[in-house]
């Protein structure tokens, strides 16, 4: 058994959306954090305390998972003896529910995996049902994850809570919203740093036009919300406020750059404008159709977007018109300013855009497959 956190304090995994590994990395390099690249994310090693660090200031993070244990059980008996021995006690009070959820790799055999996998729900059941629950004060419960990949378990506590794209600022939605983990990534694979001009011509809630102004202002993403970790026995609320006063010290009053969004829906401006109320930031909104849309006299920046896909009925037949109008504006009128646009896997309508000099990542946007087109400088 190896408590994952005897080593040098404790070791978290995070995950990100499928196509934002880089954008992750990226930002852990940044924050100084050591890390190795694991399946859908990364895992890092630091000071405990590291989990909280993670939670409050990784904007393209989902969740974030505190390592609590890995073993090598090759039977359901090993298996139970093995979650016997998790520090459990550090991360679950016994007054809250607790959940469990397991996870097999294909290595374990069909046979085997029943029997091992029921094994560990048993014993999630019997542990939970030893609490002594309070459904109303009980808060939301910790949820542990346990995976199984050969004889190899490794069982770790959710520190999120709610996933992290929920930032708590956007309490409102558009037609098709992007979530803010998404934004925030496309915005760092863009090479957006904040220092220059940011225009949304498509901007609905006004997602990309929020991340890219908290970018800017050096804001920690976690910090208008709550995290499952609070709830926590072994919580450290000092350190907690320590590292919530220092975010709050290195960050500045007011993006460096102006932010500036357009739609063709007055309704989606007023959604954008609470949005950014709520999140402290200000931008500048204007009703405008993207086909007429001129450059802001600033200096060149980057321009960012996410057009409709077309899901909705009858929006599919105007999409190639549509998708040949924002090739024009971005081609035109912001043809000395870097784009950034997040479009269907559709060879049709990535024709229609015509974007000149684009390279292109795979993403997904809700489980859709997409295209980041980048270009320019
Ligand atoms: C997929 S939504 C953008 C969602 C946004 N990224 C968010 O997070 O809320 C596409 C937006 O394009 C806007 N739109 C459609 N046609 C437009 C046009 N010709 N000019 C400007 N905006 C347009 C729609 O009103 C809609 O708000």
């Amino acid at each position: 058994m190896t408590d994952a956190r005897a080593r040098t304090g404790e070791v978290i995994y995070v995950s990100t959306l499928p196509g934002l590994e880089p954008a992750l990395e990226a930002e852990a390099r940044e924050r100084g954090l050591s890390f190795r690249r694991a399946e859908g994310g990364i895992e890092c090693e630091g000071p405990a305390g590291l989990h909280q660090t993670a939670n409050l200031h990784l904007r393209t993070a989902s969740r974030v998972l505190l390592r609590l244990g890995t073993f090598s059980a090759p039977t359901a008996d090993a298996l139970v003896q093995g979650l016997e021995a998790l520090p459990l006690a550090d991360v679950w009070d016994g007054k809250v529910p607790l959940r469990m959820s397991v996870t097999l790799h294909r290595s374990v055999a069909p046979g085997p995996a029943v029997v091992l996998e029921s094994a560990s729900v048993a014993w999630g059941q019997e542990v939970a049902a030893a609490g002594h629950l309070d459904d109303e004060d009980g808060g939301p419960g910790l949820t542990l994850l346990v995976r199984g990949d050969g004889e190899r378990w490794t069982v770790s506590a959710d520190t999120s809570g709610a996933p992290l794209y929920q930032r708590g600022y956007r309490q409102e939605v558009g037609r098709a919203p992007l979530r803010e983990t998404l934004a925030a990534g496309i915005l760092r694979l863009a090479g957006y740093a904040g220092d220059v001009p940011l225009v949304d011509p498509m901007c609905g809630s006004g997602t990309f036009l929020v991340e890219g102004a908290w970018l800017s202002q050096r804001r920690a993403p976690g910090m208008l919300r709550t995290f499952a970790f609070q709830s926590f026995p072994s919580f450290d609320s000092q350190a907690w406020a320590r590292l919530r006063a220092e975010a709050e010290a290195g960050s500045l009053a007011e993006p460096r750059a102006p932010m500036r969004g357009f739609d063709l829906n007055a309704g989606a401006l007023g959604t954008a404008r609470r949005n950014a109320r709520r999140a402290g930031v200000t931008l500048t909104l204007e009703r405008h159709d993207l086909r007429t849309l001129k450059a802001p006299p600033d200096a060149p920046g980057l321009v960012v977007a996410n057009p409709p896909y077309g899901k909705r009925v009858g929006e599919a037949d105007d999409l190639p018109e549509l998708y040949r109008a924002l090739g024009a504006t971005m081609n035109g009128a912001f043809r000395e300013w870097r784009k950034a646009l997040i479009v269907p896997e559709e060879p049709k309508l990535v024709a229609s855009l015509g974007l000149k000099g684009a390279r292109s990542l795979n993403v997904k946007n809700g489980g859709l497959r997409c295209l980041l087109l980048l270009s320019g400088a």
